[in-house]
């Protein structure tokens, strides 16, 4: 390897060893008897101090040609000084600079000099030399691994489905169609009825992490064309209860383990982020209302609660109760798919559930209507035709017992959990109305 150490990794104990080192120039400084570089990798920056008489005359010569962001390999011997701004600096033996960068830059990877969005994106391989961006993405690496490790823990099994599909399972609405050979397809919004189709199969209990693609029409800063969805089924549950328990402890356990794995990069990112308060509050849709009436807000039942009236809410569960994460339940039917099971007792409100946090939905869930007969007929209710739902269907004629779920957005979950305000800086490349290149 081009490496020995990571700037992170050169400890006290290596005083007076030779390492080698690698990455960016981020600062060159002459001062005519001494030279200084600043080389940053993934994890932090070294200072390489060149002094006239302790250095080779051509690494002497060849430091001030260095343009910033050259990628450069340094071996020499670690020296812990209290002279040096991070406490220790390398006196090169050995010099090579492996691939130049051109100048100017397209946009300060110190993050001093502040960049458009647009120009960030457009520039994202050096977007991410900032260490507030890496931080993001480093932090969104560990809840993934932290929402795989979770499941696993829980006995789940991981499933991939299809994401080039013949029905509509969102209700039809915000589809990409494509050209499937002689066939019209779609590109997955959810893997929603293949989940269903498992929990037939004796599976019991799975889980997926895949993209979902929405052809969102809108511009806003929390919807993506191209997400990624953690979606989790369970069979044999009692009520929707169940999975709001199981998706509550997920999220708890991402938050812990970021703020466990993560203490760094929140540091570079200037953020606490707070142990949730549980358990989470479980607020009727009925209740949502009335508080959003006493708020000034009028929403008519049945309606979906609007992104004003989420604020709101949020704001409300704030101040009110301290909390940033609360589950609405027990919500219309009519406001639901199709695939949510009604009370029996009440069949206008449904087993659905959304998680909010901060006023910002991040999942959505419920138990599932398992029983044929009455699914065949909510599809109906719904205006669709139960015959291009067959494939689907099928799975709940021959033992489906009952199940539930919830898809989480990831981009969701990582922006509110770093309070950052637009999805577009926690997804490398988002795709949005404009964006499909890079
Ligand atoms: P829903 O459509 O509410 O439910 O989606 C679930 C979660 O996915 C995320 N999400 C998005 N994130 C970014 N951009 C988008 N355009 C976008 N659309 C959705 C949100 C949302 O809460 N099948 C159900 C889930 C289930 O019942 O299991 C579903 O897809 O965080």
């Amino acid at each position: 390897m081009l490496r020995t150490h990571y700037s992170n990794e050169i400890t006290e104990e290596l005083n007076g060893k030779k390492v080698k080192v690698a990455g960016w120039v981020q600062e060159v400084k002459d001062l005519g008897g001494i030279k200084f570089v600043w080389i940053r990798d993934r994890e932090g920056i070294v200072q390489v101090t060149a002094p006239k008489k302790k250095v080779d005359p051509e690494i002497f010569k060849l430091i001030p040609k260095l343009n910033n962001e050259d990628v450069v390999v340094v071996e020499g011997v670690v020296n812990f000084t209290p002279k040096a701004k991070l406490g220790f600096e390398i006196i090169p033996e050995k010099f090579e600079v492996i691939s130049k960068a051109e100048s100017p830059l397209p946009l300060d990877p110190t993050g001093k000099v502040k960049a458009e969005l647009d120009t960030r994106l457009d520039n994202r391989f050096m977007d991410l030399r900032n260490p507030k961006v890496m931080a993001i993405f480093k932090i969104r690496s560990n809840v993934f691994r932290a929402v795989r490790e979770f499941f696993y823990n829980k006995g789940f099994i991981e499933i991939h489905t299809p994401k080039i599909i013949a029905t509509a399972t969102e209700g039809g609405t915000e589809l990409f169609p494509m050209k499937y050979f002689e066939h019209d397809a779609f590109l997955a919004q959810s893997p929603q009825l293949y989940k269903q189709i498992m929990m037939a199969t004796g599976l019991d209990r799975v889980f997926e992490i895949a993209p979902i693609f929405r052809a969102e029409e809108h511009n806003t800063t929390r919807h993506l064309n191209e997400a990624w969805s953690i979606d989790a089924e369970m069979a044999f549950i009692e009520s929707e209860e169940e999975v709001m328990d199981l998706l509550e402890e997920l999220v708890v356990y991402a938050i812990d383990y970021v703020r466990e794995h993560n203490e760094k990069e929140l540091e570079i990112l200037e953020f606490e982020l707070e142990k949730p308060k549980q358990p989470f509050p479980r607020i009727t849709y009925d209740k949502a209302l009335e508080i959003l009436a006493d708020l000034g807000k009028d929403i008519p039942w049945g309606e979906d609660i609007d992104t004003e009236g989420e604020k709101m809410l949020g704001k409300y569960m704030k101040e009110n109760e301290d909390v940033d994460l609360y589950f609405i339940y027990k919500y219309p039917s009519e406001a639901k798919p199709f695939y949510i099971m009604k009370y029996d007792d009440k069949p206008e409100i449904c087993r659905a559930f959304d998680l909010e946090y901060r006023g910002i939905e991040i999942s959505s869930g419920g138990q599932r209507e398992h029983r044929h007969d009455i699914l065949v007929e909510q599809i109906r209710e719904k205006g669709l035709n139960p015959e291009s739902f067959e494939f689907y269907l099928k799975a709940f004629r021959y033992g489906m017992p009952p199940h539930g779920g919830f898809g989480l957005g990831a981009e969701r979950l990582v922006m509110r959990m770093l309070n950052i305000g637009n999805i577009r800086e926690v997804i490398l490349f988002p795709r949005d109305r404009r964006r499909l290149v890079p």
